[in-house]
């Protein structure tokens, strides 16, 4: 076991918190992995008193506890708490926390400080808390998690980074990125490297393109003014996808430690080739949802959204193509595409492999061959597929698509959220699953440019009807006829 440890949460009524924090945290109690000791203090804007926070609490969990809310578990988990009221831009919040943690023994002083705020928020936090000493490591460690986006662009991201190393050593940063710490997301680099069949195949010479898409079918929720200033390119593209699109390009690391892995995702980063402003409407496509039916339920659109202005023309759905130009990739085309509001909620990898240097079956039934296709399933379902192609039994010469299941997950095996372990993380001082800056640097690099050119054209955006699969308009981004968005995992459902 570790040292015992104060996580204290701004932002711990916010979305972020009761979706996905407050969960790992009791579920971190439910398997008895929070080290003795554990304290966590809850930082909110609203008025609460010790009831009144864990009532929150308890309506927090109740859906999301698996198997059920454990009331035994809870006890203990909320015993662990304390709530404390505070206005972020006032010293007197700081002042108070920093005398929790020194004077009241049942708080350990090692602190995990996790910022579930807004980006805009990051700074005014940071500089309150060294006022306060609170990034004094005299008494124990201090570990900031800044969640993403870290910064807003390029230049808000230096600044922001600049500030942060003004008080605190590269060591207490965690830079999070939760899609770091989901179980299909570290089998990449298994499937890739634990096996010899995959690597020499994973190439130009192979593959036709990769397909990174992550959909949901819920909209913004209560995000409102968070979403407005983002938009999908900095919410999902800047940060998880082109992480995971450094996980299939990089070559195999010297070692499997933070800095080689780092190193490694740092060079594709690198190599990405950069989209001039000329290019930007070849290589990006944005839109919007409009109302529609999800799951045979009506929905709003975009523009009747709490906290939208009529006139947003943020983008909900986001698809770019990148290229990597480096020996192994140079000419394959990396999709990458995220919405809200869309047909399902699915995040996966789909890999396409190109065809036979020979179409040795012109002469039969096979007209056209259909191509190969390596999909690795994120969620819900995770899952690891090769699909090939095999006679049909039968006299006639005709071809059906078969998957190679090596699927992860047995169905007694139970699916952990990806806050678990990285909450766990840092406890642990473990930074090797969070970004090192040039990470976060190179990929705002990439979006930077089409997020300028996004920003002079505010007076229109494509729309899609909530509960689709965005606008046809983006096939534009394809560079034949025969790619398409591959939306389903399943061999027959191709399209
Ligand atoms: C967050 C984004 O980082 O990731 C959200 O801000 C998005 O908009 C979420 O919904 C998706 O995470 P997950 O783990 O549900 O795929």
């Amino acid at each position: 076991m570790f040292d015992p440890c104060t996580y204290i949460i701004f932002g711990a009524t916010g979305n972020l918190s009761r979706l996905k924090l407050m969960p790992a945290l009791y579920h971190l109690e439910v398997e008895n992995r929070l080290p003795d000791g554990t304290m966590i203090m809850a930082i909110g804007r609203r008025e609460l008193d010790a009831q009144g926070w864990q009532d929150e609490l308890h309506d927090m969990l109740v859906d999301k506890a698996r198997g059920g809310l454990d009331e035994d578990v809870f006890r203990k988990f909320s015993a662990r708490m304390k709530y404390v009221k505070g206005d972020l831009t006032k010293e007197s919040l700081y002042e108070e926390i920093q005398d929790t943690v020194e004077n009241n023994n049942d708080f350990s002083k090692n602190c995990a400080i996790y910022m579930a705020l807004q980006p805009a928020q990051f700074g005014i936090v940071i500089d309150k808390l060294a006022t306060a000493k609170l990034l004094d490591e005299t008494h124990g460690w201090r570990r900031i998690i800044i969640e993403k986006p870290f910064g807003y662009d390029q230049d808000s991201a230096h600044m922001l980074e600049t500030r942060l190393h003004r008080y605190v050593r590269e060591e207490q940063i965690y830079r999070i990125d939760h899609y770091l710490g989901k179980g299909t997301v570290q089998n990449i680099l298994v499937f890739r490297f634990a096996n010899v069949m995959m690597e020499p195949l994973w190439n130009r010479n192979y593959i036709d393109h990769v397909q990174i898409t992550h959909s949901e079918t819920l909209g913004i929720g209560g995000r409102g003014d968070y979403y407005d200033r983002s938009g999908a390119l900095r919410d999902m593209i800047q940060s998880h996808l082109m992480q995971l699109l450094t996980l299939v390009a990089m070559e195999p690391p010297a070692a499997m430690d933070a800095e080689s892995l780092r190193d490694e995702k740092v060079k594709v980063l690198k190599s990405i080739r950069p989209i001039p402003a000329s290019a930007v409407h070849a290589q990006a496509f944005r839109a919007q949802y409009a109302s529609g039916r999800v799951a045979g339920q009506a929905v709003p659109g975009y523009l009747e959204e709490d906290k939208i202005s009529p006139q947003s023309t943020t983008e909900t759905y986001a698809a770019i193509k990148l290229y990597i130009d480096n020996w192994r990739w140079r000419g394959v085309p990396f999709f990458l595409r995220t919405g809200k509001r869309m047909a399902e909620t699915k995040s996966a990898i789909c890999i396409r492999f190109k065809q036979p240097p020979q179409h040795l079956f012109s002469n039969t039934p096979i007209e056209k061959m259909k191509p190969d296709w390596v999909i690795i399933g994120i969620q819900p379902k995770e899952c690891l597929r090769i699909e090939m192609q095999v006679k049909e039994p039968g006299p006639a010469m005709k071809t059906r698509t078969v998957s190679l299941d090596a699927s992860l997950r047995n169905d007694d095996e139970t699916s952990y959220d990806a806050y678990e372990d990285l909450l766990l993380d840092v406890i642990k001082g473990d930074q090797s699953q969070f970004l090192r800056f040039d990470e976060v640097e190179g990929a705002w690099n990439v979006v930077d440019p089409i997020l300028r050119v996004w920003a002079t054209e505010r007076d229109f955006i494509h729309t899609y009807p909530a509960g689709t699969w965005g606008p046809q308009e983006t096939r534009r981004l394809f560079e034949r006829e025969d790619q398409f968005w591959r939306h389903s995992l399943e061999p027959d459902g191709n399209q």
